[in-house]
């Protein structure tokens, strides 16, 4: 437990995801009253966003998860995406959101958005608790950002290195 003086420090406070959740939250509830989503939720970093958001979205949810890898224990991507857990519904005429933790170099993001874009939904948006403008390296469409941030790597609230971290209820960063 003298782990205490290496902790994150923080960027994003609770208050201020919570605040920027439930504003999200209204959002996608306005935009798509009257409709049913299916919400897909990318793990594992988002985990803690999803189960946060979904119950500030007042719609008919049905939650699907999947994963993807591509970083291993790194802090840069390895350029390759691989789905290692797929979703079990059909999204055929579905209204689908994709909730994400962080959008980087928009590789995850782009490629998910082909692979779940040729299964036919009916209408296909993205939620990303945060995004890095300046690390893109290809452009991506999010409709729903949680916070812009820079491009320093950071941890908590679902987020890891190497499988550490994922528990802090707050964003941090990780001093050199
Ligand atoms: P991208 O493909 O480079 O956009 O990265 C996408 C995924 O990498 C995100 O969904 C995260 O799971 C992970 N990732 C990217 N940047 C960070 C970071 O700063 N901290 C933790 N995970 C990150
Ligand atoms: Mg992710």
């Amino acid at each position: 437990m003298s782990e205490s003086h290496s902790l994150p420090k923080v960027l994003i406070d609770e208050a201020k995801l919570k605040a920027r959740i439930v504003e999200l939250g209204e959002t996608i509830s306005q935009d798509y009253m009257g409709s049913e989503i299916v919400a897909v939720c990318v793990l594992n970093g988002s985990f803690i966003f999803f189960s946060d958001i979904l119950r500030e979205i007042k719609l008919p949810i049905h939650c699907e998860f999947l994963s993807v890898s591509s970083y291993g224990d790194k802090k840069v991507s390895s350029g390759e995406v691989k789905i290692t857990l797929d979703i079990n519904e059909p999204l055929e005429n579905k209204h689908v959101i994709l909730f994400e933790d962080i959008i980087d170099s928009g590789l995850t993001l782009s490629y998910l958005q082909n692979n779940l874009k040729a299964r036919r939904p009916a209408s296909l948006r993205t939620c990303s608790l945060l995004m890095k403008p300046e690390s893109l390296k290809m452009p991506v469409t999010v409709e729903y950002v949680g916070f812009k941030i820079g491009p320093e790597f950071v941890v908590g609230y679902g987020m890891d290195l190497a499988g550490k971290y994922r528990g802090l209820p707050y964003v941090g960063y990780l001093e050199q």
